[in-house]
């Protein structure tokens, strides 16, 4: 076992802490136990057979060693890193940076950051994207762009590519641009790799089966974490140890499964709305990474066998103790249709005291002496506790310290879990068929050849508008 490694605790989920109207009794759990044991053999027969890729990232030492290499060389003179990606290929690469680097690290001068500033840009807002632009173009030659993209062609992160290969065709000349793009994508195929090769631009791999939202793993999510200093190596052990113990038919020797099968057995009993609550600012991205995880793997109308079904729970992202001021009201006295899944840290890697001073008032003087690692925890334990008397399951999943073998094991606990889930929910977790239509009215909107059909569509729809002004 790593030093240090996450538990699932899930007493607060079971009948004797919440009452049988809400809770899963133990019998319960036991019975899912023995189904979700023979789904575990499924999958670890399938996985000899080549599939669930994401699974072998953790020890593939090739990948390793490629991304290591491609970040050593980079790493000289640099400034900035700015990765061009959205979904699958940016929610991975701002959670790490979120969890493992300081919280004001690219504000840090140059000599105290552990690697250059990095910059995700998920998204094509016009005003943000023209802002970091007005703010690298003085240092473009000390700039990288990772342009990430595993079909190479998604219209957002093309975009942004486009501009800025032009900004620095411009700016730094056409020669220039092998030494400030590195591109991420399939190894094979996409109009990203065939442009990358037709112009020499350095690449990195997707490794075929693997999805987006499953990549974080890969070069995807590794190569930036580790040009800014991240321990890729360590991120990998820890996701290691996880999927080894996900290989594990016997539930309790296997968080993944356990997570999954408590997860379902409420699913089923019509709670499915799962909230993940991290009580910590290090942690709080990864909340988004879980809700793209989870949304994307498993709401589905087609099972495995192709007949239609309407499954999927709903993840939502809370932050402690933030949303105990905005969302504890609903979540308490609401419909009791949700799980909490909190995210605790045992040792915060800084606290803060708050001091003792003279001329405080006696209703304060409980805060002084403490600190603010220790009220944070205590709003955990108390909005939990305050939840369980109200019948509301809750888990927790608790971090000794935020580290990157506790990231990592953390990222491969939901991977596999979401796999699983998968299985008992019958659908396959890693196709998206409902993203594609809003993609092609995209396209057709944009002009782009081939979607005249669907332009027409749009435009018959457009003819009764009911609006007001308001
Ligand atoms: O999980 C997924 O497959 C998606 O979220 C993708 O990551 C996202 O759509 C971006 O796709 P691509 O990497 O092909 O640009």
């Amino acid at each position: 076992m790593p030093t240090g490694s996450l538990q699932l605790d899930y007493a607060n989920a079971l009948s004797p802490a919440i009452g049988p109207a809400h809770g899963l009794t133990p019998g319960e759990v036991q019975r899912a136990a023995r189904s979700v044991r023979d789904i575990v053999r499924q999958i670890e027969r399938e996985r000899r057979d080549g599939q669930h890729a994401y699974r072998e990232l953790p020890t593939d030492r090739e990948l390793l060693k490629t991304v290591q290499a491609a970040a050593r060389r980079r790493r000289a003179g640099l400034k900035n890193l700015v990765v061009l990606g959205i979904g699958g290929s940016a929610l991975g690469n701002i959670a790490l940076q979120t969890a493992l680097n300081p919280p004001l690290h690219n504000l840090l001068p140059d000599r105290r950051r552990r690697g250059p500033r990095l910059f995700v840009v998920d998204n094509i807002d016009p005003v943000q994207f023209a802002d970091l632009l007005e703010l690298l173009r003085p240092e473009l030659n000390r700039t990288l762009f990772n342009v990430i993209s595993k079909s190479g062609e998604t219209a957002e992160t093309a975009a942004q590519f486009l501009i800025v290969r032009e900004l620095l065709a411009r700016r730094l000349g056409a020669r220039a641009l092998p030494k400030r793009i590195v591109v991420t994508t399939d190894p094979q195929s996409g109009i990203l790799r065939a442009l990358a090769e037709q112009h020499g631009w350095p690449t990195l791999p997707v490794p075929p089966g693997v999805g987006g939202r499953f990549s974080v793993l890969s070069a995807v999510g590794l190569f930036s974490a580790a040009l800014c200093g991240i321990r890729i190596e360590r991120l990998l052990a820890g996701a290691a140890w996880t999927s080894a113990r996900a290989a594990e038919p016997n539930v309790r020797r296997n968080p993944a499964a356990m997570l999954a099968l408590l997860l379902h057995a409420f699913y089923t009993r019509g709670k499915r709305l799962h909230v993940l609550f991290p009580y910590s600012y290090q942690l709080k991205d990864l909340a988004d990474w879980y809700r793209q995880l989870w949304a994307e793997s498993l709401g589905k109308q087609r099972d495995l066998a192709g007949r239609p079904t309407v499954v999927g729970p709903t993840p939502i992202r809370a932050l402690g103790a933030t949303d105990q001021h905005s969302q504890v009201q609903l979540y308490r006295e609401g419909p009791n249709d949700k799980v909490f899944i909190f995210l605790e840290v045992e040792r915060f890697a800084t606290d803060v005291r708050i001091p003792r001073a003279r001329g405080t008032p006696p209703e304060l003087s409980y805060l002084q002496g403490s600190s603010l690692g220790r009220l944070l925890r205590a709003e955990k334990r108390a909005t939990e506790a305050a939840l369980v008397a109200s019948q509301r399951p809750c888990l927790t999943i608790r971090f000794p310290r935020v580290t990157e073998e506790t990231v990592g094991q953390f990222i491969m606990l939901w991977e596999a879990a979401t796999t699983i889930m998968g299985r008992l929910l019958n659908i396959n977790p890693y196709d998206q068929p409902a993203v594609q239509l809003g993609k092609e009215y995209t396209y057709a909107l944009m002009g782009r050849n081939g979607y005249e059909r669907q332009r027409a569509e749009l435009t018959r729809r457009g003819r009764a508008p009911a609006r007001y002004t308001v």
